[in-house]
């Protein structure tokens, strides 16, 4: 098939291209420089230099894809985040994705792929939530859900199977968020927010990409969870994880603390619980995470991270 990636240079894109090229299929993948092309190359993947918010341009390399997968996005990774640091990131899931959806219909498409988070439906209550519960608006999570419905309501338009994926937390040994908590809890300068209770659902970045590669390959249309099988306390994770590479146990920081420190997005993202579950994704298709638990999962990290000195 022909595939073509949005944010095929990003930690995600990147592995769906190798995965996808790796399986025979003719990938294309958006580059935005020099480096971005020689990375979707050294992927497997065919570099296209188009513009996300330039619609001729990209429909031109878009043209007799089988599959459009729209992995691009642009999450501020520094650690103070207001709702303005999230504006590229809200540009790229709402007039990004009106593009992207139109080129797919146009080029006659069979599959559309969209990615989100699954904290766009966590309750407020911290309750068990799965892909049929409400959606809860933040200022910043407003943007994918926009996306979600673009995606969807394309799909239902012009007869292309349109699938949204709302992965868990990613992590992984190449992952800004992960390189940063590495970091931190080696200098142990990332604490456990209040009393490390709150429940994480947590996917391995190779999983997440297997999802995608599962969504092009098979027809899987609305929305999918795409977690490990076990949610995990924040304490707990953190403690495994500052284990695993040598570091102290984590300090605990009093939530109001962490406040002033790190401001209320950041301090919100370590206190609320997430749990949900892939229970309907599994069920439905053939994908299931290589990296079951966190523990499986960070072992991998730290794996790479020996091998390249990062640790
Ligand atoms: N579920 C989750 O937990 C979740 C979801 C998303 C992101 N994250 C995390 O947040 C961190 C940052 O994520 P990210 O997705 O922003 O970074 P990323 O891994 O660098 O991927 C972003 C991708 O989107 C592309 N992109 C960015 N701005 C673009 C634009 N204006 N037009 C077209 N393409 C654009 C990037 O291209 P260039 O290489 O050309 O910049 C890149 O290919 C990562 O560590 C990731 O793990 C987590």
């Amino acid at each position: 098939m022909k595939i073509y990636v949005t944010g095929a240079t990003g930690v995600l894109g990147k592995r769906i291209v190798k995965e996808l090229s790796g399986l025979g299929h003719a990938v294309t993948g958006m580059a935005r420089s020099a480096k971005g092309e020689e990375t979707v190359r050294s992927m497997g993947g065919a570099p296209s230099r188009a513009d996300l918010f330039d619609k001729d341009a990209l429909l031109k390399d878009v043209e007799g894809s089988d599959v459009v997968i729209h992995a691009a996005t642009s999450i501020p990774v520094k650690k103070r985040l207001k709702p303005e640091d999230f504006r590229l990131n809200d540009r790229i899931r709402r007039e990004g994705t009106r593009i992207v959806a139109e080129c797919a219909a146009e080029a006659g498409a069979r599959r559309l792929v969209f990615q989100d988070v699954v904290w766009v439906a966590r309750p407020e209550d911290g309750s068990f939530y799965d892909e049929s519960s409400p959606v809860v608006p933040t200022p910043t999570l407003q943007s994918g859900i926009d996306g979600e419905k673009i995606v969807l309501e394309a799909g239902g338009k012009r007869g292309m199977v349109a699938t949204v994926l709302r992965c868990g937390f990613f992590y992984g040994s190449d992952t800004a968020h992960t390189r940063q908590m590495g970091a931190g809890l080696k200098k142990r300068a990332f604490p456990i927010i209040g009393d490390g209770e709150a429940l994480w659902s947590l996917i391995h970045i190779d999983d997440a990409a297997s999802a995608f590669v599962t969504a092009a390959l098979e027809d899987l249309p609305g929305i999918w969870h795409v977690v490990d099988d076990r949610p995990v306390r924040t304490g707990d994770f953190l403690n495994y994880f500052a284990g695993r590479i040598g570091a102290p146990q984590p300090y605990r920081f009093p939530v109001w603390l962490a406040r002033f420190l790190a401001g209320s997005y950041s301090v919100g993202f370590f206190t609320a619980s997430n749990n949900t579950s892939a229970g309907k994704l599994k069920s439905a298709s053939g994908w299931s995470p290589k990296y079951p638990t966190y523990r499986e999962g960070i072992q991998q990290v730290v794996r790479d991270w020996k091998a390249e000195g990062f640790i």
